[in-house]
């Protein structure tokens, strides 16, 4: 089909040779289209079959034009480069770190030219490789490196594969000869699936997309450079015969006139203010590039003028690099060692040789979490690259090179390195976190969670006594509230007497708990107050948790797997156990009058019967102590529910308080809804309320 069409296409023309040349013609303007301008006319099925009926009758006739697309394919290998001087050196730019210097270099150019005001550009530094593209009578006819500026490396086989290079440039403004130079580099995107790709082939990786860049460029054969998806920009040129451009601004439009990718947003810069401004915009718009630049050059527009200006040795005094300070550095892996966080996760830190990362020096980078360390396959020893975007904390981006000498990966700690409690897989298997109770970087939120009001309501213990009590060392230990004196708080500054008197007092009264209050006050993952009633509606006492099987929690209507899971996680562990034996030891007494309001059904009764076989009890227990208040317009009549509650032992209170355990809502709630969501008092619909303090009732 897509010949027929092409054929079509060609339809009137006769002559094979005529042929090749419209051919040429329209796949260079295709190729332009898509790769330069992102905005392709026609079908890539179209464009390939245009392109294989040109190298058939290339083949056929013998005939390849000198701009033909064929010639981008990649020749064959070469043994070695051959040398390439320049003309004209190949300089390179002086790097300027702040704003202070980019005046100074102003007020240098001001000074010479003995002028109030210049005229500037500002482009973007692309982070890739320089060469230098000579062009005769209109047509490419050598790429070279920059080498050390005098000589490079001819690599026009190479450089001929890259599709955003013209083959030739035509119109009556294409001088004689003329040397252009640009910048090769690789986005972002093709740089990570390139890796990505080698990654999975079990080969080394590319430190960033520059390497990966020059790699390509100076490797001898080009089909392997034609895969890798390489692209330019031109920003200069080196001897012109034949044409007279008197401006940067002029070359960038005769540039892209004739075909050639340009710098990214280039602009003219009226003063050295403007210059400043576009290095600000252009800092903030740089991680969002597709392509990594590593600052701006400012150049003076004028060719006149920097003929004036002139040069040193190595630089022009006309342009400065300004150079933004780099988020990524290579450095080795000394140790990884598991670190814990307040919230109990256990994760991987690797401990590094010291590297300055964006004006910072790093020491430290976390390893996310120990799949990221198999997949990754890190280990001490290696070399890796390393990011720190911002404020956020460096992160390991890749390994480079394994270290023969250790072959060793980090296993995954089995207990927390902090307590020796257990560390349980979660989340799919990727978070490693310490069921520890007792736990020390986790204490500070666990006594918070422990003393709130819905746990066990220890009025006066909130998060800033919590500070004072843990910086002041008289907490070190989960058990150390039930020790607390009057006489220690005493001691504390800002500590008044009866403060201190009111505090004991609400301790003490804490510690006559009821189950379903003491299971939500352990803070367990996933175990909320719904949660923790359920269990207490199942389990007698606390002593009956201890070792409970995750299968026999989730025998309990209503009860996630993930919460199964975590409690039968948290009792699994002695240590935990101990912790609350010892509260026990201190005055810590629980009583469950939610305990015996269920039935299990009967074919659970064999199997679970050592430690869950409950018999119907008297139901009257099941909403004791429980005050509810209803709003809005419920399926069924309010006074049955009403009669529920309170048939359940269950209180129902016209308005809502804090002593509400659970306002429940109906259609077109009133201002009780307002007051619960105030005072942090839960809602439920009328289905909720059934699921969660009838479950078994169908
Ligand atoms: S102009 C006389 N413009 O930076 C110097 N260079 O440090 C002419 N580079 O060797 C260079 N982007 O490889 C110029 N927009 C840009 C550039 C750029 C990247 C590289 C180039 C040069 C090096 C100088």
């Amino acid at each position: 089909m897509i010949y027929y069409a092409v054929e079509k296409h060609l339809d009137d023309i006769e002559d094979p040779k005529a042929r090749i040349d419209r051919l040429v013609e329209e796949l260079n303007h295709h190729n332009y289209l898509y790769h330069v301008l992102d905005a392709p006319e026609i079908s890539d099925k179209f464009y390939d079959g245009m392109f294989r009926i040109l190298l058939e009758l290339e083949r056929d006739t013998g005939y390849i034009p000198p701009n033909s697309p064929s010639l981008r394919v990649g020749a064959p290998p070469l043994d070695k480069f051959d040398k390439a001087v320049h003309s004209i050196p190949m300089l390179s730019l002086d790097d300027i770190f702040s704003f202070d210097e980019v005046f100074l270099f102003d007020q240098r150019v001001r000074d010479i030219l003995e002028t109030a005001d210049v005229v500037y550009t500002a482009e973007p530094k692309y982070d890739g490789l320089a060469v230098e593209l000579t062009y005769e009578n209109g047509r490419l006819i050598r790429a070279a490196t920059r080498g050390d500026g005098t000589t490079g490396e001819d690599v026009t086989q190479n450089v001929m594969t890259i599709k955003t290079v013209p083959l030739s440039i035509t119109g009556d403004d294409v001088p004689e000869l003329i040397e252009i130079r640009g910048e090769i580099f690789m986005t972002k995107a093709d740089f990570d699936a390139l890796n990505k790709g080698r990654e999975e082939n079990a080969k080394s990786l590319f430190a960033n997309p520059r390497n990966a860049a020059a790699g390509a460029v100076r490797q001898l054969d080009p089909a392997i450079t034609a895969q890798r998806k390489l692209r330019i920009t031109c920003y200069g040129t080196g001897i012109i015969k034949g044409l007279t451009l008197t401006s940067q601004t002029e070359l960038v439009s005769w540039l892209k006139k004739h075909r050639f990718p340009t710098p990214y947003r280039f602009q003219s810069a009226k003063g050295i203010y403007e210059a400043t401004d576009y290095i600000r915009e252009m800092e903030t718009a740089r991680a969002g590039l597709p392509f990594n630049i590593d600052g701006v050059v400012v150049k003076v527009d004028e060719f006149a003028l920097r003929q004036r200006l002139g040069e040193k040795t190595r630089s022009p005094r006309w342009a400065v690099a300004y150079k933004y300070q780099a988020h990524q550095a290579q450095t080795r892996i000394i140790n990884i060692v598991p670190s814990i966080g307040r919230t109990g996760v256990i994760t991987p830190i690797a401990i590094l040789e010291p590297v300055l990362v964006g004006g910072v020096t790093v020491s430290r980078s976390t390893l996310h979490n120990w799949d990221e360390i198999r997949r990754l396959e890190i280990r001490t020893g290696d070399t890796v690259i390393i990011e720190r975007a911002g404020d956020v904390i460096p992160k390991v981006v890749c390994v480079l090179r394994h270290d023969a000498a250790s072959d060793t990966q980090l296993a995954e700690p089995e207990v927390c390195p902090e307590c020796g409690s257990k560390a349980v897989r979660e989340e799919g298997g990727a978070v490693l976190r310490c069921v520890g109770l007792n736990c020390p970087p986790q204490l500070h939120g666990r006594i918070i969670h422990f003393a709130s009001r819905a746990a066990l309501n220890i009025d006066g213990l909130g998060e800033k006594i919590a500070v004072q009590l843990f910086e002041s060392g008289l907490v070190k230990d989960f058990t150390d509230i039930f020790r607390l004196t009057k006489e220690d708080l005493e001691k504390l500054p800002r500590f008044a007497e009866k403060s201190a008197v009111n505090l004991i007092q609400a301790i003490e009264k804490s510690k006559a708990a009821t189950l379903s209050r003491f299971i939500f006050a352990l803070g367990i993952r996933h175990s909320g107050e719904f949660a923790s009633r359920l269990i207490a509606l199942h389990y007698e006492t606390i002593e009956s948790l201890y070792g409970v099987k995750a299968d026999a929690l989730s025998l309990i209507k209503q009860m996630g797997d993930k919460t199964s899971s975590a409690i039968a996680e948290f009792f699994a562990d002695e240590r935990n156990i101990k912790t609350i034996e010892t509260l026990k030891t201190l005055g810590l007494t629980i009583t469950n009058p939610d305990y015996g309001a269920v039935e299990y059904k009967d074919e659970y009764k064999d199997e679970y019967k050592d430690k869950d076989t409950t018999d119907v009890k008297d139901a009257g227990r099941r909403l004791a102590g429980l005050t509810f208040v209803i709003t809005g317009t419920l399926p069924v009549a309010r006074k049955d529910v009403e009669g529920q509650i309170r048939g359940a032992g269950g209180a129902v209170s016209p308005s809502v308080s804090k002593q509400t355990t659970c306002l429940i809502a109906g259609e077109s709630p009133g201002f009780k809804l307002d007051k619960a969501r105030a005072l942090g008092v839960r809602t439920v619909s009328y289905d909720e309320y059934l699921a969660i303090f009838w479950p078994f009732s169908e």
